[in-house]
């Protein structure tokens, strides 16, 4: 059967079928039935521009691998990377009153945490802030060193988070002002994370279903809203791996809307200050 999904292109079903086999084998993404007009929606300018006229001959340039760069575009546009500051805010004051002072008490001099699908980076750049204000809480200097590790598949949005330089909506959504001033300065009709915040961060391109065990060790994850996009099977296969590379007593922290439940009992559940994360059991 053919579906026309939008006015230039049309889809058949056995294209979405190869489309759909392409994607979850790329980068775990699962694309439902009924989510065609999320390929032509997504694709038809890049299409365009590669002057490909039909996703059967996209395939066949994927498969052909003639032009290298094709997938990594189409991995760009099919990729959700809604985002924002302070999302899910009650897991940063969790962060800031249970597991950083837990950490600090252990007498533990240095943390990693791992931003795991950090989009335009404003998840890591918010680790990095609630840090530098407790930092400033405590002259006596009681915090451990932390080092954030920022990873996603996106490299469009990576550059970006790179820059950390975000103007319009991306500039003032879920960013109060007292935070605004205190590690932003103002740069045209845009803002610019303070290099105090930036130093912290380092951005990597990392496809959570292949291995990450390169990024060594970790004392606190943040994996949000990414693995709602994933397989039964993948996820659980992402938190096994998660796990193996949590240290003892570590955290793991995952969307609001997205839980453990059926994928693994190797953590407990931690709540506090209005936020749930998760403790590796030991
Ligand atoms: C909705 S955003 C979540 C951003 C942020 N964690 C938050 O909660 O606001 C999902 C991110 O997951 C990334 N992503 C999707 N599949 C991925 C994969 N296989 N490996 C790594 N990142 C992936 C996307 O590129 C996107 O930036």
């Amino acid at each position: 059967m053919q579906t026309s999904v939008s006015s230039e292109l049309t889809l058949s079903g056995g294209d979405f079928k190869k489309f759909q086999a392409f994607l979850e084998d790329a980068c775990g993404i699962v694309l439902g039935a009924g989510k065609e007009y999320l390929v032509t929606s997504r694709l038809s300018g890049l299409m365009r521009m590669y002057d490909i006229n039909s996703v059967g001959e996209l395939m066949i340039h994927l498969q052909t691998g003639r032009n290298p760069r094709l997938r990594t575009s189409i991995i760009d546009a099919m990729t959700t990377n809604e985002t924002f500051w302070f999302r899910d805010a009650a897991h940063f004051r969790l962060l800031e009153d249970r597991v950083l002072p837990a950490f600090a008490a252990t007498g533990k001099l240095r943390i990693r945490i791992w931003s795991a699908a950090c989009s335009f980076g404003q998840e890591p750049y918010n680790l990095s802030m609630v840090i530098e204000d407790t930092k400033v809480r405590s002259p006596s200097g009681q915090i451990p060193r932390v080092e954030i590790i920022a990873t996603d598949i996106s490299t469009m949005a990576l550059e970006e988070a790179r820059k950390g330089v975000y103007s319009g909506m991306a500039a003032s959504r879920g960013l109060d002002s007292g935070k605004r001033n205190r590690h932003f300065t103002v740069r045209g009709d845009g803002i610019e994370v303070k290099p105090e915040i930036k130093k912290r961060v380092s951005f990597r391109e990392l496809n959570l279903t292949k291995g990450y065990e390169l990024l060594g060790r970790f004392d606190v994850i943040f994996c949000r809203n990414v693995l709602i996009y994933f397989s039964g099977n993948q996820k659980q296969d992402i938190l096994k791996r998660m796990a193996r590379i949590l240290n003892p007593g570590g955290y793991l922290f995952l969307g609001s809307t997205e839980s453990l439940a059926g994928h693994t009992d190797q953590f407990e559940m931690v709540s506090e200050s209005g936020g749930i994360g998760y403790r590796l059991k030991s």
